[in-house]
C-alpha cells in the first residue's frame, strides 16, 4: 500500500493559523477530506491530526512525547519551564499524581464551597451597581478562589495588578511585540513571588492548609526522594493558579450561551443537577478555548499507511475534534441534549484534551472547571436577575483565546 499523507503546499504556514486561528486544521481537513495532513509551521514539517481514532494515537504515550513539543514563546508565558506539560513517561506520572490528588472529592467540595462564597459576595457587590463587564469581575472572582483554595496569599495592596499579572499568562500566547513582553516579565515575577512563599513553607514561617496545592507541592519529593526545587515548585504552583483565573473565559461563554439560547435556559430553572452537567458540557463544546495541542514523535511508526518521522511535530485539533460531523450530529447546533446520550468516550469529546487522566496529559483541572462553571451557571439562571444591553458579543474564531469584545455587560443585577 502506497502512503499519501495529503500536504498543504507552500514554504510555511504560520501566518495562515494566525489569520484562521481555531479553523485553521478544520477547513483544511475539510478541503482534503481527510484526518490528517502535513504542512510546514514555524519553520518545521508539522503533522496535523483531528477526530476521535486520530486522539487515540496522540494519547498513545508509547507513540508520542511532550518533551520540546511546545513552542518557546509559549513556555515563556503560558506553560512555564519545567512543569508537567513538558514531562514523560514514569517522571510525568508521578507528578500528575500529585496533582491528581489535589482533585479529591473533599477538595472539590471545598472549591465549590469557596465558590459559592465568593459569588454570593459578588452578587451582593454587584446589586444596585448599574453595568459590570462580568469576564473582568470573573476574572478577580476566580484570582480569590484560586488563592484560597491553594493556600495563596491574594495581595490585597497591589490585587488589580495581580490579577492582570496571571490573566496576561493565558490572554498572551499569540500576542507579539510588547504584550508579549510584558506577560513574560508577569511570569517571572510571579514565579519569584511564589519561590519566596515555598521558602517561607519549607522553613516553616508559613503554614498553608493541609492538603491545599502549596502544602502538597512544596512538599512533594521527586522520584529520588528529593523536593522539586523551587523554580519547579513555582512553575507548578502557577500551573493550578493560572488556569483556575482562566475559568473565568469559560463562564464569559456560559454567560452568553444563556444569553443565547433562552430555550435551552428555560430547562434549567429547576436546577436539575443532569440537566445543569449538560449545559455546562454543551458550552465546553461548543465555545472555542484550546485550539489544538503539540506532542513530537517517539519512534518512527505508521498508522493508516501515514508515515511518522520520529521528532516530527504533530498537533492534535481539539476544537475541530469538539465539531467533528462525524460524532457530533449538526456540530454547529448548541444542543446540551446531545450529552444525555453521549458515549463518555475519552476520545471525541476533549476540550481540556484526552485520554487517561493518570497515565497521559489530559487537564488534571477537568472536573474543577465543570464544577465552576456550574456554580456560575446557577447563580446566571437561578440566583440573578439582570438584562444583557445591547454590545458586541461577537466572539471570533480568530483570537486565541477568543473573548467577546464587550467582555460581556450585564445591567441591572438583582437578587431572584
Ligand atoms: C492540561 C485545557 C483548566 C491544570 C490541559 C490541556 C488542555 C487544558 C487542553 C492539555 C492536555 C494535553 O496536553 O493533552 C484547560 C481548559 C481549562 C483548564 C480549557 C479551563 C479553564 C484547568 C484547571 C487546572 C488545570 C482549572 C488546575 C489544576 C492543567 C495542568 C495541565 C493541563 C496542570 C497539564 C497536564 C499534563 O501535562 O499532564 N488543560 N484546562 N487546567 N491543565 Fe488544564
Amino acid at each position: 500500500n502506497q502512503s499519501w499523507t495529503p500536504k498543504e503546499k507552500g514554504f510555511d504556514h504560520t501566518l495562515g493559523v494566525m489569520r484562521e486561528g481555531y479553523m485553521y486544521i478544520p477547513n483544511r481537513m475539510q478541503s482534503f477530506q481527510t484526518d490528517i495532513f502535513k504542512t510546514r509551521l514555524l519553520g518545521e514539517q508539522v503533522i496535523c491530526l483531528s477526530g476521535k481514532e486520530a486522539a487515540e494515537l496522540f494519547y498513545d504515550i508509547d507513540k508520542f512525547k511532550r518533551h520540546k513539543a511546545a513552542p518557546k514563546k509559549a513556555m515563556k508565558t503560558l506553560f512555564g519551564q519545567g512543569g508537567l506539560q513538558t514531562l514523560d513517561g514514569v517522571k510525568h506520572q508521578h507528578r500528575k499524581e500529585m496533582f491528581m490528588s489535589l482533585m479529591s472529592n473533599e477538595r472539590l467540595n471545598k472549591l465549590k464551597a469557596i465558590t459559592e462564597k465568593h459569588w454570593e459576595q459578588a452578587l451582593h457587590a454587584w446589586t444596585g451597581k448599574g453595568k459590570i463587564q462580568l469576564y473582568d469581575e470573573a476574572k478577580e472572582m476566580m484570582t480569590r478562589i484560586a488563592s484560597e483554595w491553594a493556600g495563596l496569599p491574594a495581595p490585597d495592596d497591589k490585587f488589580e495588578e495581580h490579577v492582570k499579572k496571571v490573566s496576561s499568562l493565558f490572554e498572551s500566547p499569540t500576542k507579539l511585540g510588547l504584550k508579549y513582553k510584558k506577560a513574560v516579565n508577569h511570569r517571572k515575577e510571579l514565579e519569584q513571588w511564589i519561590r519566596g512563599l515555598i521558602t517561607q513553607v519549607r522553613d516553616g514561617k508559613m503554614h498553608p492548609e493541609t492538603g491545599s496545592a502549596l502544602d502538597v507541592i512544596s512538599w512533594h519529593r521527586d522520584l529520588n526522594e528529593n523536593l522539586l526545587d523551587s523554580q519547579t515548585a513555582a512553575v507548578e504552583i502557577v500551573n493550578i493558579l493560572r488556569p483556575i483565573v482562566a475559568i473565568s473565559i469559560y463562564i464569559n461563554f456560559t454567560a452568553l450561551a444563556v444569553y443565547q439560547f433562552p430555550n435551552e435556559t428555560v430547562k434549567l430553572v429547576s436546577g436539575n443537577e443532569q440537566l445543569m452537567q449538560q449545559f455546562v458540557q454543551e458550552v465546553r463544546r461548543f465555545y472555542p478555548f484550546f485550539p489544538f495541542l503539540p506532542a513530537r514523535v517517539k519512534q518512527d511508526f505508521t498508522w493508516k499507511n501515514h508515515t511518522f518521522p520520529k521528532g516530527t511535530l504533530t498537533l492534535l485539533d481539539l476544537y475541530g475534534t469538539n465539531h467533528d460531523p462525524k460524532y457530533w450530529d449538526n456540530p454547529n447546533l448548541f444542543k446540551p441534549d446531545r450529552f444525555a446520550d453521549w458515549s463518555g468516550s475519552p476520545f471525541d469529546f476533549i476540550p481540556q484534551g484526552g485520554g487517561d487522566y493518570w497515565m497521559g496529559h489530559r487537564c488534571p483541572g477537568e472536573w474543577m472547571t465543570v464544577d465552576v462553571m456550574k456554580v456560575a451557571l446557577d447563580y446566571l439562571v437561578n440566583k440573578m436577575d439582570y438584562t444583557v444591553p445591547k454590545q458586541d458579543l461577537s466572539y471570533r474564531l480568530v483570537h486565541m483565546p477568543s473573548i467577546p469584545p464587550s467582555h460581556v455587560i450585564l445591567e441591572n443585577i438583582q437578587r431572584k
